[in-house]
C-alpha cells in the first residue's frame, strides 16, 4: 500500500501521509490539512471516522470482537488476573512483579482516608440524589482538599496522585450508596483486597459482623476488569479533552463521570434493567419491545444493544453472560429478568433490523443482572461502571499528558446567519 493519500480539490492535489499502527490499522494524517488547503477541514459528527490520538493503552477490533489491554486479551485477564493488577497494567504498561503489586496496593491503602469535611458536602445532598451526580461532585471536591495539581513531569508526583484517587474513589462510591440508604459512612479494612474492601464499605452494618462472600467478590472483581478501559469512548475522550487544557486529574475524572452517566453510554446498564423490568411487568412480551425499537417514530431503543465500534459480539458481553449464569447459580437466585434478557437477545439477534445494522448485546446488556444479584441497587450500576473505568481514565489521561498532546479544540462548519446589521427594536 502507498504511504501517501492524495486529496484532489478543484483540480489541485494535496498529499497526506498514511500512518500505520502496530495492529496494521491505517490512518490518514491530516495535521496539515487546514494550513495547506487554506482553511479546509473535515466534517465528522460524533467522530465516527476520526482517530483523536495515538495510544498504546487498549486495542479494539470491532469487526472481530477483539479487546486487549496493553496487548493482553480481555479473556485472559478476566480469567487469570485481578482488578488491581489490571489497573497497574493499564496505567504503567506492564504487569507488576509481586513486589510492585504489593507496594501499589499498600500505597493505595495509605491514601484511602477521606477528609472528614467531605462528609459535610455529602450531607448537603438529598437521599434521592442520583449517585452519579453525587460521585462526580465529590470527585471534583477532592480538588479542594488536594489543590496542588499534578506535576506531570515528576513520575513520583504522578504516582502519588494516581494512588490517591485509586484509594479515595472506592470510599466516595461506597459513601454515595450509604448516603442513599441512610446508613452510617463506613471505612473498610486494610487487611482485605481492593474489591473485597469496597464491598465491605458498601454493605457492612455497624451492628453485625461483616462476612465476605467469595462468589460476590470474584464476580465484581471480574466485572471491574471488564469495564477497566475501552480506548477512546465518550467518557475517556471527555477525560482526555478536559485534561488537555491542563486541568487537574481529579477535575478531568469528575467530567468523565458525568459523561459516563448518559443512558447512551455507561448509564445504559441502569436503563437495561429498567427496560427488562418493564417487559416483565408487561407480561414478558419482548417481541413488542423489539418492534418498538425498530419503529423510527418511537424513541425507544433496545438498551444494551448496539455499539459504535463492535459490529460483532462485544467480547465483554459474552464473558458477562456466562458469569451472570454462574453467579445466579452459585447464589441460588432465580431471576426471571435473566430469562427475559436471553429471550430478547435471541429474538433480536435473528431479526433482520438488528442483523442488518450489526447490533449485538454490549457490555451493559447483562451486567446489571449480576450487579442486582450482588445486592447492588439499580441507580448504583453506573457507579460500578465508573469504579471499573477509573484505571482506564487514569491511564489515558497520563498518556495524553506524558505525550504532551495539544489542547483539544475541534473546528466546525458554520451554517448560521451570514453578516447582517443590527435592527432597532422599533423596526423589528
Ligand atoms: C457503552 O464507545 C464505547 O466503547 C462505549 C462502551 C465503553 O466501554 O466505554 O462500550 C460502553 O457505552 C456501551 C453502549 C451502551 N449504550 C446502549 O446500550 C444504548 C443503546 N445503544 C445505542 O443507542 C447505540 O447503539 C450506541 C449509542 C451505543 C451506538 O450508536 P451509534 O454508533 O451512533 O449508532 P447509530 O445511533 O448511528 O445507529 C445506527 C443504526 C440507526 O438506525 P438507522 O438510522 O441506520 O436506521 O442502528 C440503530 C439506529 O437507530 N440502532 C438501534 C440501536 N442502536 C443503534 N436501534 C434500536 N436499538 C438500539 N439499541
Amino acid at each position: 500500500m502507498s504511504n501517501i493519500a492524495i486529496l484532489e480539490i478543484d483540480g489541485k492535489k494535496y498529499e497526506f501521509p498514511i500512518v500505520k499502527g502496530t495492529e496494521n490499522e491505517i490512518a490518514i494524517d491530516i495535521k496539515t490539512l487546514r494550513s495547506v488547503t487554506g482553511g479546509i477541514t473535515t466534517l465528522d459528527p460524533g467522530y465516527k471516522n476520526t482517530s483523536s490520538c495515538e495510544s498504546e493503552v487498549t486495542f479494539l477490533d470491532g469487526e472481530k470482537g477483539i479487546l486487549r489491554y496493553r496487548g493482553y486479551s480481555i479473556e485472559e485477564l478476566a480469567d487469570k488476573s485481578d482488578f488491581l493488577e489490571v489497573a497497574y497494567l493499564l496505567i504503567f504498561g506492564e504487569l507488576p512483579s509481586k513486589e510492585q503489586n504489593e507496594k501499589f496496593h499498600r500505597d493505595i491503602q495509605k491514601t484511602a482516608l477521606v477528609d472528614e469535611d467531605v462528609k459535610k458536602i455529602l450531607d448537603g445532598f438529598p437521599k434521592t440524589a442520583h449517585p452519579m451526580g453525587v460521585l462526580s461532585a465529590l470527585t471534583s471536591a477532592l480538588t479542594a482538599f488536594n489543590p496542588k495539581s499534578v506535576n506531570v513531569s515528576s513520575e513520583e508526583d504522578m504516582y502519588k496522585a494516581i494512588v490517591k484517587i485509586l484509594g479515595k474513589f472506592p470510599v466516595l462510591a461506597a459513601w454515595t450508596y450509604r448516603k442513599g440508604e441512610g446508613l452510617p459512612l463506613e471505612y473498610g479494612d486494610n487487611s482485605l483486597g481492593y474489591t473485597e474492601n469496597f464491598l465491605k464499605m458498601m454493605f457492612a452494618l455497624p451492628n453485625e459482623r461483616y462476612v465476605s462472600n467469595p462468589v460476590i467478590v470474584e464476580a465484581l472483581d471480574k466485572l471491574l476488569i471488564l469495564h477497566a478501559d475501552h480506548e477512546q469512548n465518550c467518557s475517556t475522550s471527555t477525560v482526555r479533552i478536559v485534561g488537555s487544557s491542563h486541568a487537574g486529574l481529579f477535575a478531568s475524572l469528575s467530567a468523565g463521570i458525568s459523561a459516563l452517566w448518559g443512558p447512551l453510554h455507561g448509564g445504559a446498564n441502569q436503563a437495561v434493567i429498567e427496560m427488562l423490568e418493564a417487559i416483565k411487568e408487561d407480561g414478558g412480551d419482548y417481541q413488542k419491545y423489539i418492534e418498538k425499537a425498530k419503529d423510527k417514530d418511537d424513541p425507544f431503543r433496545l438498551m444494551g444493544f448496539g455499539h459504535r465500534v463492535y459490529k460483532n459480539f462485544d467480547p465483554r458481553a459474552k464473558i458477562i453472560k456466562v458469569a451472570a449464569e454462574e453467579v445466579l447459580n452459585d447464589l441460588g437466585i432465580d431471576d426471571p429478568v435473566l430469562d427475559i434478557a436471553k429471550g430478547l437477545a435471541e429474538v433480536a439477534l435473528n431479526d433482520e433490523y438488528f442483523k442488518s445494522r450489526n447490533l449485538y448485546p454490549n457490555v451493559d446488556f447483562y451486567s446489571g443482572i449480576i450487579y442486582r444479584a450482588l445486592g447492588i441497587p439499580t441507580p448504583m450500576f453506573t457507579v460500578m461502571f465508573a469504579l471499573g473505568r477509573l484505571p482506564g481514565w487514569i491511564a489515558q489521561w497520563r498518556e495524553m499528558r506524558l505525550r504532551k498532546e495539544p489542547i483539544g479544540r475541534p473546528r466546525q462548519l458554520y451554517v448560521g446567519a451570514t453578516e447582517r446589521l443590527f435592527v432597532k427594536e422599533e423596526n423589528r
